[in-house]
């Protein structure tokens, strides 16, 4: 019998069909919803491997029901939707996408921080709605981004990518991170400082319980009411309520937000009346390239893992 691999969603044909060779491999068929919790109870019991997506949570629960799994392979550099001391204490891996991503991650944040600069989805949304009756002088104007100090919170490689970005537009780079690291042009600074002094602070940390609401009242309140706040890292990160009053109160400028404490974001989230904010639906790493390029790191991982080989992209 061939070993099984449980893939959480419908994914492309030529992304699985290395697997097919030497697994037998099943899969929620369904690409626009995740799995239902008791379908994945189920699948799990006699698989191998399971290819996971953000969307599932892959608990202990989820653990104890699969006496025969070697691995768990994220689809996503973030792996905060798996238990990871329960997968160590079971002996099963964990890998991610790092690196495919990068690039992508970077690329959407830096749209978001543009579109909040120059309030391109509020100037877009008014001129669907005919409500652009004549060019003015100081109509719809925003901030510079060119020359303006940028703040990463989180300088992993995403935030790196960033920064590299942020030179070619002549930006002043502050990055706060865990560990200090050697940069030649990006300053190290402590949280508050990076706050008080950037247009934009980016936030590409992970989620952790270190990090969970870390950007709330008190840290609105540092940053300068015309800088705006980007998060393409997760949700939980930042208190919502917390930026829903600064947004109001214009103690900050904007936001640029792709992911949310529940996803998908009630369509009545307060967050998302708000004109100064500008959203996507969990899109960092969404360019056909970087995800073709994630699924293969998924599927290598899988194959090396359950063939004993050097599994690449282990987080735990
Ligand atoms: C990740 O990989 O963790 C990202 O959130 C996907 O966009």
């Amino acid at each position: 019998m061939k070993p099984i691999v449980y893939i959480t969603r419908k994914l492309p044909d030529e992304a699985v069909a290395g697997l097919r060779e030497s697994y037998e491999v099943r899969m929620w068929e369904e690409e626009e919803t995740p799995v239902p919790r008791e379908v994945l109870l189920e699948e799990v019991k006699e698989a191998s491997a399971i290819w996971a997506m953000l969307t599932d949570s892959i608990d202990r629960e989820v653990l104890d029901n699969a006496p025969n799994l070697k691995i768990v392979s994220n689809l996503a550099v973030g792996h905060n939707n798996i238990d990871l001391d329960a997968a160590r204490e079971r002996g099963i891996c964990v890998t991610n996408t790092p690196d495919a991503l990068t690039e992508a991650t970077a690329d959407l944040t830096f749209a978001l921080l543009m579109a909040t600069a120059r309030r391109l989805s509020e100037a877009s949304r008014a001129l669907r709605a005919g409500e652009w009756k004549a060019w003015t002088p100081l109509g719809f104007t925003g901030h510079d981004v060119y020359g303006a100090t940028i703040g990463i919170i989180g300088m992993g490689r995403i935030g790196e990518a960033v920064a590299r970005r942020a030179k070619g537009f002549d930006m002043d780079v502050l990055y706060h991170n865990r560990t200090r690291r050697r940069f030649e042009d990006f300053v190290y600074s402590d949280l508050d400082e990076l706050l008080s002094r950037s247009d934009f602070v980016v936030l590409l940390t992970p989620y952790t319980d270190q990090t969970a609401g870390m950007i709330g009242e008190r840290e609105l309140g540092l940053m300068k009411n015309t800088a705006s706040l980007i998060n393409v890292a997760r949700g939980g990160i930042v208190d919502e309520k917390a930026l829903e009053a600064a947004l109001k109160n214009g103690d900050i400028w904007a936001a640029g937000l792709d992911v949310f404490e529940e996803e998908p974001v009630p369509t009545d989230h307060p967050l998302l009346s708000l004109p100064n904010v500008t959203v996507t639906p969990h899109i960092g790493s969404a360019s056909v390239q970087a995800r073709h390029a994630m699924m293969q790191l998924n599927a290598e991982a899988i194959h090396a893992c359950l063939t004993g080989n050097d599994i690449k992209n282990r987080v735990c």
